[in-house]
């Protein structure tokens, strides 16, 4: 079910159009009714680059080449062009001694275009057959796109099947920031986390989170290691010294919040509510990670009346020993930690579960509709749980000088480079935002917008335009100006006092313009 192309390109580069909220909403993907095993599986992206002259002809005799590419202003030639994937089956097996990882990628794809060839994307690794439908397809490499060429063109709106079986020592993908992300070795198995490029790193993706599927990974280790992947675990069984995961993961994913992340994990079941739990724990972190994980059901109930019901079947939590990474991902269903969390992180985590994996950014450069979020809802669970308000927490970061470059660039919503992805002030700062929305259009507006804009994307993409315009028309206030300062605007916004003193005016001046009103 390919969604809308987006119109954030015509918005990205003219903040006049954000202001005016001109997107219009992208409908959820609504659960589908013939399949018991979940919502429908939405999106794929349009593509923007002709992979070849012959892109340019999709009727044409010989069918079309699919785009190399959806042309996110950060990562231009992830994803691809021509193609939804509904359904990945990885059947993996890793060997921590030696780092190879083997097995078969199947991939169920739907072809949104006529395709005489089509891209995936994976790194590394040498491949056996690749088959389109049961037939031997020819592919060729380059860089991380997999050219697949299939016998006979596939038709617009066909639904085939794509084997992929390959082999190689997973290395990990090193981002634009510097750190690493994919399949990182540890010293007892793999850390898997892919934001934003991981994925091709381990098995042949649509990288884009646009293209949302189903994923089944079985995962094939050495006794006494643990695979904990996405979702419901079907199965657990031990041969020849073997011991095989099998995760389902039945809710729509992006590909960059798989996870297959192998150790000696001590195992903890339970439920949450009415959700089943799983926690796995590298015994290192156990005594550390303990007391925080406790708090996960009362985290979830929490998230649960603020936001609205919890978006997947199953919770959880990974803990490793993976202290090279630096990072925690909220890998879906089961946020994936390199170290025992503290509470902040661990409720941040959770809270990418409804803002993040349920609802995902369409471009990468929105970035602060994922994290901004999941800031903010830390600063929530403080404000309700005895600690700081997130008035105070926005009084005291407003109080920050003008002169501190790095606490205000880049501006949230532009941060420019793929390498500012993840950069302190599209966290902070964009948590500010919210706050300052909070305050602007008062709580009753605040927490309309906030349930709706889950409620009306879950599964599904969005954009900034369309959060402008969802606050406008809850607060039937004009926010162009607000949010252009706040989003869009290098450095410290104008109307906030720079003065390190001057918290209480700040926290006055937070509600500029336009005012404050309830
Ligand atoms: N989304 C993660 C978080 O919750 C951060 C991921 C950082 N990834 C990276 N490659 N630097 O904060
Ligand atoms: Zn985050």
């Amino acid at each position: 079910m390919p969604i809308r192309s987006s119109v954030y390109a015509a918005c990205a580069v003219v903040v006049a159009a954000l202001v005016v909220g001109a997107a219009a909403p992208v409908a959820a993907a609504p659960p589908d009714p013939a399949d018991p095993g979940g919502p429908a599986v939405s999106g794929t992206a349009a593509p923007v680059a002709a992979a070849s002259p012959e892109a340019s002809r999709p009727g044409g005799p010989s069918g079309a080449v699919g785009a190399p590419g959806v042309g996110d202003p950060f990562f231009p030639l992830a994803g691809n062009g021509g193609i939804d994937v509904q359904d990945y089956n990885l059947k993996l097996a890793y060997d921590p001694a030696t780092d190879r990882l083997e097995g078969t990628a199947t991939l169920r794809i739907v072809a949104t275009q006529d395709l005489r060839r089509f891209d995936l994307d994976l790194r590394e690794f040498t491949l056996g057959t690749v088959t389109v439908d049961g037939v031997a397809a020819t592919f060729t490499r380059d860089g991380q796109e997999l050219q697949i060429t299939p016998r006979r063109t596939l038709r617009k709106g066909a639904s085939f099947t794509v084997v992929v079986p390959y082999s190689g020592v997973a290395k990990p993908v090193t981002d634009p920031d510097d750190s690493i992300e994919g399949f990182v070795p540890t010293g007892d198995g793999a850390f898997v986390v892919n934001e934003p490029q991981g994925s091709p790193g381990w098995y042949p993706a649509n990288d884009t989170p646009r293209d949302k599927a189903t994923y089944t990974i079985a995962m094939t280790v050495p006794a006494g290691l643990t695979a904990v992947g996405n979702g419901a675990l079907v199965s657990q069984t031990a041969a020849g010294g073997r011991t095989t995961f099998t995760w389902r993961e039945r809710f729509p994913m992006a590909p960059y919040l798989t996870t297959i992340t192998i150790g000696k994990f001590v195992v903890t079941t339970g439920r949450a509510g009415g959700i089943p739990t799983y926690v796995a724990v590298d015994p290192s972190q156990a005594a550390a990670s303990a007391p925080v994980l406790r708090k996960l059901p009362e985290m979830v109930a929490f998230l649960q009346d603020l936001y609205g019901p919890y978006p997947f079947e199953t919770v959880g939590a990974i803990v490793d020993d993976a202290p090279d990474v630096g990072y925690a991902l909220e890998t879906q269903t089961k946020p994936a930690f390199d170290r025992a969390p503290d509470d902040a992180t661990l409720l941040h985590e959770l809270s990418h579960q409804w803002y993040g994996d349920a609802v995902t950014l369409r471009q990468w450069p929105d970035i602060w509709l994922h994290e901004g979020f999941a800031t903010w809802s830390e600063w929530i669970w403080a404000e309700r749980h005895g600690g700081q308000t997130a008035a105070q927490r926005f009084a005291d970061l407003a109080a920050t000088p003008a002169s501190d470059d790095d606490f205000w660039n880049p501006p949230p919503g532009d941060p420019g480079e793929a390498a500012n992805l993840f950069a302190g002030s599209v966290y902070d700062r964009g948590a500010m935002t919210l706050q300052a929305l909070r305050e602007k259009i008062g709580d009753r507006a605040f927490f309309t917008v906030m349930r709706r804009w889950y409620a009306e994307h879950k599964y599904g993409n969005v954009s900034t335009p369309e959060f402008v315009a969802l606050a406008q028309q809850v607060s039937r206030q004009d926010l162009g100006a607000f949010f252009k300062a706040w989003l869009y605007t290098p450095g410290k916004p104008a109307f906030l006092a720079d003065d390190g003193a001057a918290v209480a005016s700040a926290r006055l001046a937070a509600s500029e313009g336009g005012g404050r009103r309830r």
